[in-house]
């Protein structure tokens, strides 16, 4: 069997805890590759009293011997980029960016709040990085990829002529434009940092591949967030399942081997869109202190309700889930009672797969006892009997085995199962 990528991809809406599970599995891999989002995520990793928040850089960058690598999928921010690598000062070697990632730069992120504001109450609630303007321009062929970075002469012309051909839009819009003089100063000062890290990632993950490393694949966003099988338009710019983990990269599907899925024991959402599990009542506001479920990115408070098991099932099948990485269970503890969202009810009809608009479905929920106390629990016997029956009722519905349980931020409180 050739040697095999390993995947990480959200189940949810984001923010399931992707963070802490690459950087454990970080630990026994040589490269870590980031296939699509930009710095709209917000990867947290708590190691002992240091908290690492992560928006573009791969979160194997804890890991001093991995390798890690920004794909061609990934919608790149220099001037962010730059800040986030600020916290680290041994990337020379251990970090490398695709040429041909998209570039999104300061008018992108006027553009999206422009048309954030233009929406109104219809507005997506997006991060407003200038996400869905960088994407936008890479499928109508305006964008600007990172390897033109190199040539900042050059590839000022080409933007001033961009920006002349939608200046009456941009004029509409309010969206403020630099100077040729400002533009040429900013990527010059761009390519100086970010040279020795911009190569062909593509050969670069095929070499490793070749040679038998061991490669993570790190999702960002989550399912319910993606371009095409989300809850649109209530969604991100990307393709954030596991099949855009190849085209992300430049590697064939049949490069992926396993395939672990993150979930919260619960769902939360940030920004606007249907949500059929979502609590609006104390049950909601109990999961957000407890989870501390403030966004990495924006620190928006974060919209928090019961697990869903039919969206979990519809990622499960989507993203070809060989195990799940259950989070945050710990958040649970002390409830009477933990409900499950096992259906949903469209025009007075139960169904149990995700509908073209989610808008419609109203929640059937299943009831199960809750417990006392997961913090901490390191080892599967050692939860308590109610809490294990909650995990493995979730496994019959949603179809996978949950391998791994997480019982607080921290590294160690981490089960593995056999
Ligand atoms: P990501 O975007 O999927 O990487 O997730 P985020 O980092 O945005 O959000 C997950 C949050 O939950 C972070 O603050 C983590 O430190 C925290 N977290 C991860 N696993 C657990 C867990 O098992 N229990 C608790 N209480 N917090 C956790
Ligand atoms: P991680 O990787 C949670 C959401 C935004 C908004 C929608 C579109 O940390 O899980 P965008 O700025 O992408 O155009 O916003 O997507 N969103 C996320 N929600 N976690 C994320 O990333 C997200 N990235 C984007 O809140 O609803
Ligand atoms: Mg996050």
């Amino acid at each position: 069997m050739a040697n095999q990528a390993d995947l990480i991809v959200g189940l949810q809406w984001g923010d399931e805890g992707k963070g802490k599970i690459v950087d454990h599995m970080a630990q026994t891999h040589d490269y870590v590759c980031r296939f699509a989002g930009g710095h709209n995520a917000g990867h947290t990793i708590v190691i002992g009293d240091q908290t690492y928040a992560l928006h573009l850089i791969p979160s194997g960058v804890l890991n001093p011997e991995a390798k890690n690598v920004v794909g061609n999928g990934v919608v790149l921010s220099p001037v962010d980029f730059i800040k986030e690598m600020e916290q680290f000062d041994d990337l020379e070697g251990r970090l490398f960016i695709s040429d041909k990632a998209h570039l999104l730069l300061p008018h992108h992120a006027l553009i999206d709040q422009a048309r954030e504001r233009m929406k109104g109450d219809k507005a997506i609630g997006t991060t407003g990085k200038g996400i869905g303007p960088a994407y936008g321009d890479k499928v109508a062929r305006v964008g600007h990829r990172v390897g033109e970075l190199l040539d900042p002469a050059k590839l000022t012309a080409k933007l001033m002529a961009y920006f002349e051909m939608y200046q009456g839009i941009f004029d509409v819009m309010g969206v403020e434009l630099p100077s040729e003089a400002e533009l040429l100063a900013e990527l010059a000062g761009y390519k100086n940092v970010l040279e020795p890290y911009i190569t062909d990632t593509t050969l670069l993950v095929w070499d490793a591949l070749d040679q038998g490393k061991k490669i993570l694949l790190e999702g960002a966003q989550g399912t319910m967030l993606d371009i095409d099988h989300g809850t649109y338009p209530y969604v991100t710019s990307s393709t954030t399942v596991s099949a855009g983990a190849a085209s992300g990269l430049g590697i064939a599907p049949r490069d992926i081997g396993r395939v672990t899925g993150i979930a919260k024991a619960y769902c939360t959402r940030v920004g606007n869109g249907p949500f059929p599990s979502e609590d609006h009542g104390e049950a909601g506001q109990r999961l957000r202190d407890n989870g501390h479920e403030y966004g990495t990115t924006t620190g928006r408070p974060r919209r928090c309700g019961w697990f869903d098991a039919v969206a979990a099932r519809h990622a499960v099948r989507i993203n070809g889930v060989d195990q799940i990485a259950l989070m945050k269970l710990d958040v649970l503890d002390g409830f009477d009672e933990v409900k499950v969202c096992v259906a949903y009810e469209v025009d007075g009809k139960r169904i149990d797969y995700v509908p073209y608009d989610l808008e419609e479905a109203t929640p059937v929920y299943e009831s199960f006892p809750g417990w006392d106390k997961t913090e901490g629990v390191q080892t599967f016997d050692d939860l308590p009997e109610t809490a294990r029956s909650y995990i493995t009722a979730l496994e019959a519905m949603v179809g996978a085995k949950m391998g791994i349980i997480s019982t607080s931020p921290e590294r160690e409180d981490t089960i593995v199962r056999k």
